[in-house]
């Protein structure tokens, strides 16, 4: 009978190792956190309450969701399908890109990325810190600007490229953001 309790709770105990392991993954374990990444509702919604809880931080208004610059950020990220790469489409939108290596990326992180070039912007001087872009944040909380679009899609190659349209544009020289 303690023979059996012993086993059982040895078993007990393997298998919590075990959860703990599985929900615990090494680093270079690849696992899907969130299912609804790619869903195109939950996007719209990080991506748009990742700049309005930023500007309403800073008292800014909020931007609306415009599918006019949607259909743009589309047929960007679609031009960079085949390669991915941080290159900026020829329009007047303001644009801010992110590419993440791998499709293990939502659209907050891809936010949150832009958000932390907070910490290179210098109110007083109205620059970013030498060697460092600031330039993608500015634009989150450039003041006049009021639509935003933007697409998240997988590259060919599998890695994530997010890419968001503002109109009318920020980090115009010689103003500040607010
Ligand atoms: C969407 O943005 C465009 C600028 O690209 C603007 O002309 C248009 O009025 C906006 N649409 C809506 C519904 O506000």
């Amino acid at each position: 009978m303690a023979n059996t309790t012993n086993l059982l709770l040895f078993l007990l105990l393997v298998s919590a190792l075990l959860f703990s392991l599985l929900i615990h993954p090494s680093e270079s374990t690849v696992i899907h956190r969130r299912s609804t990444k790619s869903n195109p509702k939950v996007v719209v919604a990080e991506l748009l309450n990742g700049h309005n809880s930023l500007r309403a931080g800073l008292n800014l208004p909020p931007l609306q969701w415009n599918t006019t610059l949607t259909s743009y950020a589309k047929w960007w990220a679609n031009q960079r399908r085949g390669d991915c790469a941080l290159i900026h489409s020829n329009s007047d939108y303001g644009e801010n890109i992110f590419w993440g290596q791998g499709d293990d990326w939502t659209a907050t992180e891809a936010v949150e990325a832009w958000e932390a070039e907070e910490s290179y912007y210098n109110y007083e001087s109205n620059t970013c810190m030498p060697n460092r872009d600031c330039t993608h944040y500015t634009q989150m909380v450039w003041r006049t600007t009021t639509f935003l679009g933007c697409a998240k899609i997988k590259c060919n190659d599998g890695d994530t490229y997010v890419v968001c349209e503002y109109y009318p544009h920020g980090n115009v020289i010689g103003q500040r953001p607010y």
